[in-house]
């Protein structure tokens, strides 16, 4: 059998157990240009909060009583496909269920040997790309410049800080909770991070930014990003990655004061990873250097089964995860 979990229906506000259904089905059988795979992790991420609803997006929603959407990592069982062979280890967007049935439409081959097979779904996938991109071509640190980053203990802030400081920068992190502050600082390498829970949190930012900040990646939105704005230097740089805090608003929350934007000629730039398709060859080359010749580190957070996948998506939208949060399927 092949267990799926669906979206029942649409969150208001923050989303609950009762959003998701697990429903068991019969083995998708692969018809001619198709094959199945068997999952082995599935990938839960911050964007899947906006795929539960169905308002205006760079994305298609997902339907109620279909199944929920995620990046998958597993081997292909059954293929009558000509690109595709039996035991083949495929990352392809196979969704929250056991087994995916495939045209090969978005899904490419890894190499097992190469890398844990799940790290295509983090440092050497979405998330790694994410930080590579954003950081490095919206972000475009330089030598001696302070590169601040929101969620930094997390999928992408992780890579994020550790990108900026192999190009010479200073790297500060914003995470909650002292034992990710200290995970950022000692394991990670982070110049400095700062507890955005603690008291006087934009006070001990600028402590900790004593230049001002050059580069804030932001992964946050609400109340971290009005404590960093007021620090960001003339010509500062602002990929706008993401936005967590703000992912179960209703309304739409004030935005950052735009007469700076002008007056420090800043430059605020929203992207989608997808926007940088043409450099993942790059990025597979230098993330994949640095990821095996240990100068990027790399946490994963596994939670096993598929029916602790809804738990573990809605811990992910309170920061109860610690690195890049997947499921690990039997
Ligand atoms: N633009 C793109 O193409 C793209 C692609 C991938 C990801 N993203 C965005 O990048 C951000 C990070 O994603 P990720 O996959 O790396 O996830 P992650 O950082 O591994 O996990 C999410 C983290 O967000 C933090 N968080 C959750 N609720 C928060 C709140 N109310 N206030 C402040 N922080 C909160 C938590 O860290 P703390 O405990 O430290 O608060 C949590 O651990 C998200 O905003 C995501 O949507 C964008």
């Amino acid at each position: 059998m092949n267990r799926q979990i669906l979206l029942k229906s649409r969150p208001k506000g923050a989303p609950g157990l009762e959003n998701f259904e697990l429903v068991e089905r019969p083995e998708p059988e692969p018809g001619e240009g198709q094959f199945v795979v068997r999952h082995r992790f599935m990938s839960l991420d911050p964007y899947m909060r906006g795929r539960m609803s169905d308002a205006k997006s760079y994305a298609r929603p997902v339907g109620v009583g279909e199944v929920m959407q995620a990046g998958t990592v597993g081997e292909v069982v059954r293929s009558r496909h000509a690109n595709f062979r039996d035991g083949d280890t495929v990352q392809l967007h196979g969704g929250w269920q056991d087994f995916a049935l495939s045209n090969g439409a978005g899904a490419r081959k890894i190499d097992p040997a190469a890398a844990p097979i799940q790290s295509a779904l983090g440092i050497l996938g979405m998330p790694g790309m994410t930080a590579y991109c954003g950081l490095l071509e919206i972000g475009q640190p330089k030598d001696g410049e302070t590169v601040v980053v929101s969620a930094a203990s997390g999928a992408v802030g992780s890579v994020v800080g550790q990108i900026a400081k192999l190009k010479g920068a200073r790297a500060v992190g914003i995470a909650g909770g002292a034992k990710k502050v200290e995970h950022v600082k000692r394991t990670l390498g982070f110049d400095d991070c700062v507890d955005y829970r603690a008291a006087d949190f934009p006070a001990k930012l600028a402590a900790a930014c004593p230049k001002g900040i050059d580069v804030y990646f932001e992964n946050v939105g609400g109340a971290v990003q009005d404590a960093v704005w007021p620090l960001l230097n003339d010509f500062a740089r602002v990929p706008l990655c993401g936005l967590i805090s703000q992912y179960n608003d209703e309304t739409l929350r004030p935005g950052p004061d735009v007469r700076s934007i002008l007056r420090r000629r800043l430059t605020l730039r929203g992207f989608i990873v997808t926007d940088f398709q043409a450099k993942f060859a790059d990025f597979q080359r230098d993330v994949g250097a640095w990821y095996r010749d240990g100068r990027i580190k790399y946490q994963e957070d596994v939670v096993e089964g598929l029916a602790n996948a809804p738990k573990a998506f809605l811990g992910l939208l309170k920061g109860e995860n610690f690195g890049k949060l997947l499921v690990k399927l039997p």
